[in-house]
């Protein structure tokens, strides 16, 4: 059996810095309640005509990732691309960025998992590589929120949390015989599913229907968001996941060098940080400048940890998401 390590790291963001100044001008909101509750200062959003869409922002990234491997698109054997916001409704996000980037005809396949997007997606690739199938899977996030949000005072409690992003890394067969993948954990509970989601339009709601019906009526065309349930949710499920890797891998929570867990909210992760006793130095948060970038969030973490020179060879770096389904997970590396 192989194992993979990452082997590139990239992200990019939109120019189009939005403040909490700004979000004020178009609903009852303001920096001071933003900040308090999620720790959210600034977060990016596309600005029509600057060319950026969910897959452009994700060759971006991956084009970094790739450089920084030392390999070109024709070394890609499968791209996973993870979003929630896709360009089109059908087909998905990765033969956008096959095409895109000239890649051969490899298989493209889209991970529909939202805030745990990347952390499926990396264990999809992570099984590609073990059983010797493919040597370089290209491992994508990226999301366009910020055209599909609502930003009226009905609908503030979503439309401040989340910005757009990209975030990609390469993983590659480990043949250096040291660290890597260790493992990664999966969960879902669909009976929560309607606590943080996006209805419309769908096959829920086909188009003539929503030609027939009045939109503002009925159909559901902006997320919904249960606030508080999903926090409560999140910092058990983080914390379990979290412990389900270390246990499995014979290690406890003072082996962890980096935790890298999904932006969803500072207090989050200020939570999970107190409850496993963790320094500052070892849980890498910044949501204060990108907002909750669902499938985006890990990957551009990450990226700007290891150009920070925050994470060194031979450190364990913990993944771990949570988010609409509801699905959470995590991913344990030796890096
Ligand atoms: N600006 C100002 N006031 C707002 C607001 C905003 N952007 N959004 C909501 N409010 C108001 C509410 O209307 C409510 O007013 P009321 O008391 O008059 O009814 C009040 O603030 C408190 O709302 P509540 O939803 O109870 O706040 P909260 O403390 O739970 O914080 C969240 C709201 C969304 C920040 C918080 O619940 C959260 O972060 N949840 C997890 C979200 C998350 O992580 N999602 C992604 C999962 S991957």
């Amino acid at each position: 059996m192989y194992t993979s390590r990452i082997s590139g790291l990239g992200s990019y963001v939109p120019e189009n810095i939005v403040t909490n100044d700004d979000l004020s001008k178009l609903m009852d909101t303001n920096d001071e309640w933003i900040q308090e509750r999620t720790g959210i200062k600034e977060r990016r959003h596309i600005k029509k005509g600057d060319g950026n869409t969910t897959s452009v922002m994700a060759v971006k990234a991956s084009e970094i990732a790739l450089e920084r491997a030392g390999l070109t698109p024709k070394d890609i054997e499968m791209i996973v691309f993870a979003t929630l916001s896709p360009d089109m409704y059908f087909p998905g996000g990765g033969v956008e960025v096959q095409e895109m980037m000239g890649m051969d005809t490899v298989p493209a396949l889209d991970v529909r998992n939202q805030c745990s997007g990347f952390v499926y997606a990396i264990s999809v690739a992570d099984q590609f590589i073990k059983t010797g199938m493919y040597k370089n899977i290209l491992v994508i996030g990226s999301e366009h929120h910020s055209g599909g949000l609502d930003y009226t005072t009905r609908g503030r409690n979503v439309s401040v949390i989340f910005g757009d992003g990209a975030g990609a890394a390469v993983l590659t067969r480990n043949e250096t015989g040291r660290g890597g993948i260790l493992s990664t954990h999966l969960h879902s509970e669909g009976k929560h599913k309607d606590e943080l989601a996006l209805p419309g339009p769908s096959t829920s709601y086909w188009v003539p229907e929503i030609i027939e019906k009045n939109p503002q009526e009925n159909i559901p065309y902006y997320p919904y968001m249960n606030g508080q349930f999903v926090f409560k949710h999140a910092i058990v499920r983080f914390s379990e996941v979290i412990k389900e890797g270390l246990q499995a891998n014979n290690l406890t929570t003072s082996d962890i060098d980096m935790l890298i867990p999904h932006q969803a909210n500072l207090r989050i992760s200020q939570f999970i940080q107190r409850k496993l006793k963790l320094g500052d130095e070892n849980v890498y948060n910044n949501i204060q400048r990108y907002g909750n970038t669902t499938a985006a969030s890990i990957p551009i973490a990450l990226t700007e940890a290891w150009e920070e020179g925050k994470i060194k060879e031979g450190d364990l770096v913990v993944l771990a998401a949570f988010g609409s389904g509801f699905t959470w997970g995590s991913a344990m590396i030796r890096w």
